[in-house]
């Protein structure tokens, strides 16, 4: 009897002594199946002792496995305290750089021109970039054999869509959608031409058109209006001069300049030295357009303008080169900040 817990003693300490040079987990497990499996030494040798009762018979097994355990633990805790010591975030790392860009100077000025006709109580309206040669040209008083079309270098999609030349097409499409009602509306929009891009000429730019049509409006009207526009665009002291000019969809047609910023009408290079800056079209809406959209021009008149927007940008901030608005560099466009 005692023979065999003597035996059993004996190879408790062995096996702990084995258990105290466990490492890491891969001697964890080979002591494991070395040990504590069912065809361990020890199991066998308790085998021989299971009909005998007492405390004696489990303490060779609880020694074993309690010592395993603790080994257990003990590398799982290791495992994680190295886990933890990887995972340590160094807060003196210089952060990222996340650069927040800018809004192109482009939509800067679209957005205050859109404000200023707004708080005027003007509707915005949005017509499509791809229109028909019916509204582009023929609603706006140019037909097909008119020498006019040589003014807008088109791009044609087929023989009867294009991209609209200009925003002067949403004039017909607000005058349809109104049936014959008054009606104050500014269009935004994209408009393109087969044009040579240079620094002052591009295949795309933006303009604002605006129609006003109802009884009794003049070009008094007219002047008052683009005044208004021109001294909250430009600041109080700018003046408007009207020059003669020629649009098929207007009469009379005016071409407006706006005194300059840079020499306040004294005459420089910026003006060219006549003190005056041209920013826009506009005139009395032509008896043609009006009748075409539905409006007897006996008693209906109305007044239309449309303004580049990038001319408006490039005189506002000083821009020299109208490619720079599509070019989608953040150095340009971070220059810009809101009002
Ligand atoms: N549509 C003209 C253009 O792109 C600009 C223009 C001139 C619009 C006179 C108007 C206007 O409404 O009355 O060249």
């Amino acid at each position: 009897m005692s023979e065999i817990f003597s035996k059993v003693s004996e190879l408790k300490e062995k096996i702990l002594s084995e258990a105290s040079q466990i490492k890491d987990e891969v001697s964890l497990k080979a002591f494991q199946e070395k040990h504590m499996s069912k065809k361990s030494e020890l199991s066998q040798l308790m085998g021989e002792i299971r009909n005998l009762v007492g405390e004696e018979k489990n303490d060779a097994r609880n020694a074993v496995t309690s010592a395993f355990q603790a080994k257990q633990k003990e590398i799982q805790e290791a495992a994680i305290a190295r886990k933890l010591e990887r995972e340590k975030i160094d807060i003196t790392l210089p952060s990222y750089n996340y650069k927040m860009g800018g809004i192109n100077p482009f939509y800067l000025i679209q957005d205050e021109m859109i404000d200023i006709f707004v708080s005027m109580g003007y509707e915005v309206k949005e017509g499509p970039d791809v229109e028909t040669d019916y509204f582009n040209f023929e609603r706006m008083n140019i037909p097909a054999d008119h020498p006019a079309r040589e003014m807008q270098d088109s791009l044609y999609i087929n023989p009867t869509t294009l991209l609209r030349t200009h925003t002067s097409p949403e004039q017909a499409h607000a005058m349809d959608e109104k049936g014959g009602k008054p009606l104050m509306m500014i269009c935004p929009g994209k408009t393109y031409r087969r044009d040579d891009d240079d620094a002052t000429h591009s295949h795309q730019f933006g303009q604002v058109e605006g129609l006003v049509v109802g009884k009794g409006i003049t070009l008094a009207n007219l002047k008052a209006t683009l005044e208004l526009f021109v001294r909250k665009m430009f600041g109080e002291k700018r003046e408007v001069r009207f020059r003669g000019s020629y649009f098929p969809f207007t009469e009379p047609s005016v071409e407006v300049d706006i005194s300059c910023m840079n020499c306040g009408g004294k005459g420089c290079s910026m003006c060219k030295g006549t003190g005056f800056i041209e920013i826009l079209g506009a005139g009395m809406v032509h008896p043609n357009v009006l009748k075409m959209s539905g409006y007897d021009p006996e008693v209906y008149s109305g007044f239309a303008f449309g303004i580049g927007i990038e001319r408006v940008a490039m005189l506002r901030y000083g821009i020299d080169d109208i490619r720079k608005f599509y070019q989608g560099d953040v150095r340009f466009i971070e220059q810009f900040t809101r009002k």
